[in-house]
């Protein structure tokens, strides 16, 4: 079964706590969104690859490691994935993006897909995969699959707030994916949506209704 990993740091959970407040407007919703991610991207890419270089510091030549940026590829879930892109980027500026456009039936709640563009080759790269809201799990559970069908292997999963049905729905789907969840809320209400939560990621990050 794939690692779950449900972040307890204290700026992440006070950044969630604003993001739930329903009085946070867009412009803040969307800097905690990117902040967020740049936390929780900190701990989900400690195993992201490094190649040696030789660097000249002030005394001699030493080889010394950096970051094999076109390794990684973000891939956010359309739209609400996206506010959580710049985070990562701002870690690993080389990183290539690709997009997975889906959206939730607002009557049977199941994922209906319209895009997909992915960096090729995608099969050498390590994967992560962003969207803040992990509800039935309907939604991550697609784009893995999309993602899984064009040749990715190593991925990962980053949303920053998880129903508990979701999470297991994912476990199940895809156990060799890690996922890393900001706060793993309480449950889902009749409409799909998570409580206590934060609403519609994607409305508030962009400003919609
Ligand atoms: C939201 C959210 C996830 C999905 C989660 O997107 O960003 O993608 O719902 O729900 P699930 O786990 O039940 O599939 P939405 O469909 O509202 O699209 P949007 O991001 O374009 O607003
Ligand atoms: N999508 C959201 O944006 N919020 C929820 O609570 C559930 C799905």
């Amino acid at each position: 079964m794939g690692a779950v990993y449900i972040n307890e740091h204290p700026l992440v959970q006070h950044k969630i706590t604003r993001l739930r407040d329903k009085t946070t407007g867009t412009n803040e919703f969307r800097s905690l969104v990117e902040e967020i991610a740049m936390l929780m991207g900190y701990e989900a890419l400690r195993d992201l690859e490094t190649e040696q270089v030789d660097v000249e510091t002030p005394l001699e030549v030493t080889p010394s490691p950096v970051i094999a940026g076109r390794k990684l590829a973000i891939v956010p879930i359309l739209r609400a994935g996206l506010g959580m892109v710049s985070g990562i980027l701002a870690l690993v500026p080389t990183a290539k993006v690709g997009h997975i456009g889906l959206y939730r039936d607002p009557d049977t709640h199941q994922p209906i897909e319209y895009y997909c563009k992915l960096p090729t080759p995608i099969e050498e790269r390590m994967i992560v995969v962003t969207d803040p809201m992990l509800a039935t799990g309907g939604s991550a559970c697609d784009a893995l699959k999309l993602i899984k069908d064009h040749g990715g292997k190593k991925i990962k999963f980053m949303c920053i707030i998880a129903a508990p049905e979701g999470l297991e729905r994912l476990k199940q789907e895809h156990p060799d994916v890690q996922i890393y969840v900001g706060h793993l809320d309480r449950q889902l209400n009749d409409h799909a949506y998570i409580l206590p939560g934060l609403g519609d990621a994607g409305d508030r990050i962009f400003g919609t209704r």
